[in-house]
């Protein structure tokens, strides 16, 4: 694949409650990021993944991740070996390699530092939460798609369910907000290089996903439809969920 996919994997999961950083916490007997990156491995557009570790657990997360996968090392991970710091996973023609950075103290802060490091050949960039560990492959090889297709960044999407209303510090109701212009946003988001990279150049505040820097470039961002099996694992009741949807077929 000539797609590379950055996997911010360096959060707490404070609000799963206490325990060992979200990424590594684990759904019938695998962590979320052994999860997350099997499904990206499986999408035929991904040739390289770089994941954000949490800071000082790079090497054990490069162990569990040569373990987990088991590939041999040479071809392209060869190629990117020459950019430490990193630990370089596998990597062959037929399987994408596996970059493991240092993560930072924000989510942008993580992803900035997995894009430091991937080659100039990728020409088009994923950003995608280690948290949603059941994606689809076809999400990513769709998003990877219509980047392709020509649209310079591309979010999948999902209607709103909910009523949203806008309050007041206080909680008192502002406005009832029109739902059906709403959309609940996922991972994998899908960027040109370029346009990536100037937004992680450019931006001054923090920003919760990486297409909010691009709009604020003033640049379009495209929706593409999302998968529901892409929900953000979160909360405690989002690993029910997650559990009950792998002993689904998938
Ligand atoms: N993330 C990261 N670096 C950070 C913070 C978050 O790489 N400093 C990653 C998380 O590992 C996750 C994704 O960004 O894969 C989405 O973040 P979120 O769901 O908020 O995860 P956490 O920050 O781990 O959870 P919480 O906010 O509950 O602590
Ligand atoms: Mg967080």
């Amino acid at each position: 694949g000539d797609v590379a996919v950055l996997v911010p994997a360096a959060g707490l999961g404070l609000r799963l409650g206490p325990g060992a950083p979200k990424a590594l916490r684990e759904l019938a007997g695998e962590s979320l990021l052994v999860h997350a990156l099997r499904r990206l491995g499986a999408a035929d557009s991904v040739g390289l993944i770089v994941v954000a570790a949490p800071p000082g657990g790079e090497a054990s997360v490069a162990a569990l991740l040569a373990q987990s996968f088991d590939v041999p090392g040479g071809g392209l991970a060869a190629h990117v070996q020459a950019v430490p710091p990193h630990w370089v996973v596998g990597g062959e023609s037929t399987a994408p390699a596996i970059i493991v950075v240092g993560g930072g103290v924000s989510r942008q802060e993580s992803v900035a530092n997995a894009l430091a490091v991937v080659p100039a050949e990728f020409e088009i960039i994923l950003v995608h939460d280690a948290a949603r560990a059941l994606t689809p492959p076809a999400l990513v090889d769709a998003v990877a798609a219509a980047v392709r297709g020509g649209h310079d960044a591309v979010i999948p999407v999902l209607p709103v369910v909910d009523t949203i209303k806008r309050v007041t510090p206080g909680e008192a109701v502002v406005a009832t907000v029109d739902r059906a212009e709403l959309r609940a946003v996922q991972t994998p988001q899908g960027f040109r290089r370029s346009v990536l990279v100037k937004a992680h150049q450019d931006a001054t505040d923090q920003h919760t996903d990486d297409a909010g820097m691009v709009e604020r470039m003033g640049l379009p961002v495209q929706c593409v439809p999302g998968s529901e099996l892409a929900l953000k694992i979160t909360r405690p009741i989002d690993m029910i969920i997650a559990e009950a949807l792998l002993g689904e077929a998938q």
